[in-house]
């Protein structure tokens, strides 16, 4: 399949290319698409068949339901069985943004989409192109991210020709992706609402919005019995192609552990990277050091992560070290995202008078 490529401005939106894209959409085609968290991978959310060709272009397991992307609050009624009073209060607190909420999902809402749940997750996108777009193809746009299964999620149009170029009919470009990480999801179909996936909107926003949130136990740990309510996260993701390892512990030591093995592995022979911080950049030798920015400034290293991985693969970084980050806030969901890219490797390094006891 030849992919078109297109680049639209989000401030200066071309009609006659968005129109072009909905008839693609509406035609059963794919096109992929810049939001305001990563780039989506869109087609029709009505149709089975293309729900299919997603799973296809993504290869991606189809147990893996997908979100479906609406521009206007009047059509979401059209598409869930009910809509609780808890998910009115946080579409008018956070749509259009980077939240996703599951509902239970109606009728006009194929199998496909869902990955054969009852459940469907929507979200109303802040991007003016994204939302432009799903108004275009008839209002209902299912999109996962916009990358190949277990690669990380694409924040830049570069990242989404290298996975899908050839597979989907086109491709916007629509610069870069502002949150970085994908939306957070919360379930509304339990009696308290529950957290599925952490992301931009933080557990204290949501709590600001409804009395109780509960957050899926299964997030943050690996091998836990239960699976993650969200099936995604039960799959490896976001993996770079080097082997990442988390390394948590005090500032200095945190350095020195890391600059010894990167020795070892430089002696060895390996390409070797580092995720660093403002503070720590200057102290590393390996041969890739990656600055993401002031460790109190969440939000700039949340938009990086994933360009960062992306970037090792491609200087050909083998072995890639991160220091680890405080799990409060939008930190909960940065170290989730690096947690499942490092298939939960991490060395957690003793305190200095744990040593001396
Ligand atoms: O920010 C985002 O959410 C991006 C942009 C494109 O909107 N999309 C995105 O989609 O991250 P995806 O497919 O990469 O991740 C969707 C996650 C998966 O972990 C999936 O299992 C979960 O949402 N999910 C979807 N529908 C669900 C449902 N009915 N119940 C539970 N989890 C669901
Ligand atoms: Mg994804």
């Amino acid at each position: 399949m030849k992919t078109q490529l297109v680049k639209i401005e989000e401030e200066r939106i071309n009609p006659g290319a968005i129109e072009k894209a909905g008839e693609i959409i509406k035609a059963g085609g794919l096109v992929a698409f810049p939001t305001e968290t990563v780039y989506g991978l869109g087609g029709d959310a009505l149709n089975p068949a293309s729900s299919k060709k997603i799973y296809a272009a993504k290869g991606r397991p189809s147990d893996n339901p997908l979100i479906v992307h609406i521009a206007e609050m009047e059509d979401l009624s059209r598409i869930v069985r009910r809509i609780p009073e808890a998910a009115c209060r946080l579409a008018r607190w956070y749509w259009p943004g980077p939240l996703t909420m599951i509902f239970e999902k109606a009728d006009c809402i194929p199998r496909e989409t869902t990955g054969g749940l009852e459940t469907v997750a929507v979200r109303m996108p802040s991007n003016r192109i994204a939302r432009a777009l799903i108004r275009a193809a008839g209002g209902y746009i299912a999109a996962p991210s916009a990358n190949r299964s277990g690669r990380p999620s694409p924040t830049v149009a570069r990242y989404v020709i290298e996975d899908l170029d050839g597979r989907v009919d086109m491709i916007i470009d629509g610069g870069e992706a502002q949150i970085g990480l994908e939306s957070t999801i919360i379930d509304l179909t339990e009696d308290t609402p529950v957290i599925l996936r952490p992301g931009y909107i933080t557990e204290e926003a949501l709590k600001e919005v409804l009395e109780s949130v509960d957050t899926d136990a299964a997030l943050m740990e690996s091998g836990t019995d239960k699976p993650p309510k969200a099936p995604g996260m039960k799959y490896r993701h976001y993996a770079p192609k080097g082997n990442l390892t988390i390394v948590e512990g005090q500032p200095g030591q945190v350095i020195e552990y890391i600059n010894e093995q990167i020795r070892k592995h430089k002696k060895a022979g390996r390409k070797t990277g580092v995720i660093a911080t403002d503070e720590t950049a200057g102290s590393y030798y390996a041969d890739s050091i990656k600055n993401a920015g002031q460790r109190q400034d969440e939000a700039q290293i949340a938009s990086c992560i994933f360009r960062i991985l992306r970037e090792f693969d491609d200087e050909g970084i083998e072995v890639i070290y991160a220091e680890g980050f405080d799990s409060q806030g939008l930190g909960c969901a940065i170290m989730n995202r690096l947690l499942k890219a490092a298939g939960h490797q991490v060395i957690r390094l003793p305190e200095e008078d744990e040593i001396k006891d």
